[in-house]
């Protein structure tokens, strides 16, 4: 039955696609500095105990719910539960949302990776920031790199589950590691490099003492961004799952993979920015991956551009795999409304659509360029913000927090455990996933949600 709508051919492709999905910008320019920032071995601590309590809970929850019903995030809630649909379509809002700036973004990495290709043959771009203010000003270039990866992510999700995404997961997934590596390498035999060791790693307590409420916010942020999470992505995803596999043991493995991932990032990028990117260059966001690295590339002599174009074809791989799991998310929908009323979506037509939808949204993000080229601001923010603060600010929090509600009180323990248990496998985490689900993430969440609107600048409480 279940055999109708497609499956992962194998644990390990399913496990390439969720750990694609998770393993995307947010790893290489949030988490390594966030870390340096607020208490180096300190934060990772903290870090790591968010996963166990929140990160592992959450996404559990979502794979085994998504695996539960085999629908998408909306599909899901409408089968469990009228009264929690909407965190369903507040999921599918999210995924157009980051849609909208994470395509955009993805689109500046493929111009840098030309860039560094036409500085390998001789060419010489400018500066970082030369070229940066250059593309973010040229409306026309933005919208056609931000196109390419739509194209880019549309014709893998119209391959399907296991014939575009599994596919592209399972071979993207390793090639990404070994640059990585070789990136690190490069980066950690550098001058200079041990002092961004130093800023990443050396346990510091000071912002512990100074704001304990604004690191564990800041490290539950952008845990659960990281992850994937709150949005039905993970539902999604479980939900092509087979019922042979354990949902525990793959929980687990996610996040592990993804920390050790970001960690790797930050390896290969904040040691080379330290030793040769000046010294009050930029170490987080759009400013680190488009400005500083770019210098740092540059001032690594004639082997520089190959090692940015290495670099920023593996952040472009990154980021392919985290889109195609946000459209996947919106296909996933459409497909279920279609077998709702009898009929078979057409995959590549919905994909294509979606796809559209998107890119109309991302011409605004594009078009705008981080603010600079004069456009009307809502509410003040660039488009890019606006888009991050109700998507991954607002909408997220709250999807994650209410679906831990849900499942704690509305469908109870035993009713969730016996997904887990299907085919022979023990809730081994039972009573701890319980205690977890009922009172640690809806608190933990509410208080993320907190520390979101508070790095928005929309309240000052914490
Ligand atoms: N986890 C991705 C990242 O770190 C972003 C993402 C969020 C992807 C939500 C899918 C869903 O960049």
């Amino acid at each position: 039955m279940e055999n109708k709508r497609g499956l992962w051919t194998s644990n390990y492709g399913f496990l390439m696609a969720a750990v694609g999905s998770a393993v995307g910008l947010g790893n290489i320019w949030g988490f390594p500095y966030k870390m340096g920032a607020n208490g180096g071995f300190a934060f990772l601590l903290v870090y790591l105990v968010l996963i166990i309590f929140v990160g592992f809970i959450v996404m559990l929850g979502e794979l085994a719910l998504g695996r539960k019903t085999g629908k998408g995030a909306v599909g899901t809630y409408v089968a469990l539960s009228k009264k929690f649909k909407w965190i369903g379509w507040m999921g599918l809002l999210s995924a157009f949302l980051i849609m909208s700036f994470y395509s955009v973004l993805g689109g500046y990495c493929i111009k840098y990776m030309f860039v560094n290709i036409g500085n390998l043959f001789g060419g010489h771009a400018g500066t970082g920031a030369d070229i940066f203010t250059a593309l973010i000003t040229n409306q026309g270039a933005s919208i056609l790199f931000t196109f390419v990866f739509m194209l880019i992510t549309c014709v893998i999700v119209m391959g399907g589950i296991s014939g575009g995404i599994e596919k592209f997961s399972a071979v993207a997934m390793p090639v990404l590691f070994v640059m990585l590596i070789v990136v690190i390498i490069r980066s950690l035999t550098l001058d200079g490099a041990v002092e961004g060791l130093k800023f990443m790693f050396v346990p510091n307590f000071a912002p512990f003492k100074e704001n304990f409420l604004g690191v564990l916010s800041t490290a539950g942020g952008q845990m659960f961004f990281s992850l994937s999470l709150g949005m039905g992505c993970m539902i999604t995803y479980g939900s092509y799952l087979s019922k042979k596999e354990s949902l525990e043991k793959n929980a687990i493995i996610i996040p592990i993979a993804d920390t050790i991932v970001a960690i790797l990032a930050g390896l290969a990028v904040i040691p080379a920015a330290y030793a040769l990117g000046g010294t009050d260059a930029a170490l987080a966001g759009p400013k680190l991956l488009f400005i500083t690295l770019q210098n740092v590339f540059d001032a690594m002599g004639a082997i520089g551009p190959f090692f940015g174009f290495l670099f920023y074809l593996l952040v472009i791989i990154a980021a392919v795999t985290s889109a195609i799991s946000l459209v996947e998310v919106i296909a996933t929908f459409f497909l279920d409304r279609a077998e709702a009323k009898g009929r078979k979506g057409n995959r590549k037509t919905i994909t294509i659509i979606a796809s559209v939808g998107i890119m109309i949204l991302a011409s605004i993000v594009a078009a705008d360029g981080l603010g600079a080229t004069g456009m009307w601001q809502p509410l003040g923010f660039c488009w890019l913000e606006f888009m991050d603060l109700w998507s991954e600010g607002i909408m997220m929090p709250i999807g994650a927090l209410l679906m831990s509600l849900f499942i704690g009180y509305e469908l109870g323990i035993d009713k969730f455990g016996e997904e887990i248990e299907i085919g022979g496998n023990k809730f081994k985490s039972k009573s701890f996933f319980s205690l977890c689900i009922k009172i640690i993430v809806p608190i933990a969440m509410l208080f993320i949600l907190l520390g979101q609107l508070q790095s928005f600048g929309i309240i000052n409480i914490l």
